[in-house]
């Protein structure tokens, strides 16, 4: 892994065209407003996506700047994919607007915005722990997570290939097949998934909750993707995930996808998901998880 830090994209030629060689493949190809076309639209364009993501991690990762501190990386991948990813949506979506973690934002005129983490887990494809996710979702509404209605949203593992789709009213899937979310359990059986800021305080903070939570239930896992957390409590295989100061990249599509499998996904008090706070899980252990989190002070625990 190379941590030198390359401050532009700075992408070699053939970085470049292999980018247009593969946007040229959708030139002219509309499509329609159901939430079925959006959902095809979204996992043809991740699965084009991770093809890319996956190469580039073969061929070696560069780190292209930092950002919101020392640990909080870029690659030239998480750019040359939110690219890629966002040039195929505007071929076949012109009027919609666009929101991505790396990329200048475009709201559009047709009242849909698409959600986009190019590469969800950076830190995991930078150590090549193969365990991160393009993650697409298309709202009616803004980038805002309290007032926008999720239509269609798709997770890829593009190194397991998982692919886990969801759109509303229609169910979720892994690679087609449909999943649910685990039965209730009480807190002391439940394996609980979390992730921390990149911030070092912060940090500090969430670990202070972490540590009392660790006594009260079956085990905790830090995976390092928000977007593939939220989408194992889809498939069952989390009872329960929370973070805050998630991003809306972070969860558009997963929460869909989790909300789909049968899980609640809220924020804190009956609020809708936000950076503010996201719980997932089965309705029971959702509750008691939150009923904890703030004996433990989760609302103290503030960015920065
Ligand atoms: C991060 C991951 C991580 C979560 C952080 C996110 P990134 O996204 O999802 O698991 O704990 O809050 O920022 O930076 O890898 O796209
Ligand atoms: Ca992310
Ligand atoms: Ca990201």
């Amino acid at each position: 892994m190379s941590l030198r830090a390359t401050p532009t994209m700075g992408g070699a030629k053939g970085r470049c065209n292999s980018l247009e060689r593969m946007t040229d493949v959708y030139a002219g190809t509309p499509t329609g407003d159901s939430n079925d076309d959006l959902l095809a639209l979204a996992r043809r364009v991740a699965l084009t996506a991770g093809e890319l993501v996956k190469r580039r991690r073969e061929e070696g990762v560069t780190v292209a700047d930092l950002k919101s501190s020392a640990v909080d990386v870029v690659t030239l991948a998480d750019r040359e994919s939110e690219v890629l990813i966002r040039r195929l949506l505007q071929q076949s979506r012109p009027d919609d607007g666009f929101y991505g973690e790396e990329g200048a934002e475009d709201e559009g005129t047709s009242g849909l915005t698409w959600i986009v983490d190019p590469i969800d887990g950076t830190v995991n494809y930078l150590y090549n722990i193969p365990h991160y996710a393009i993650s697409i979702a298309v709202v009616r509404g803004s980038a805002d997570p309290l007032t926008w209605t999720a239509l269609a949203g798709c997770v890829l593992n593009p190194v397991s290939g998982e692919v886990y789709t969801a759109s509303a009213g229609g169910g979720a899937f892994l690679n087609d097949a449909p999943i649910s979310v685990a039965p209730a359990v009480e807190l002391e059986q439940a394996l609980v998934g979390t992730g921390f800021a990149y911030d070092a305080a912060t940090r500090g903070r969430q670990g202070e909750v972490v540590a009392k939570l660790l006594t009260q239930t079956r085990d905790i896992r830090r995976i390092g993707s928000a977007a593939l957390d939220l989408c194992l409590v889809a498939s069952g295989r989390l009872n329960a995930y929370y973070e805050r100061g998630l991003k809306p990249w972070d969860h558009a599509a997963a929460a869909l996808i989790a909300t789909e499998a049968g899980a609640r996904v809220a924020g804190l008090d009956g609020a809708k998901a936000s950076g503010e706070m996201l719980i997932a899980g089965e309705s029971s252990v959702t509750i008691a998880l939150e009923k904890l989190l703030v004996n433990y002070g989760i609302e103290t625990v503030t960015e920065g």
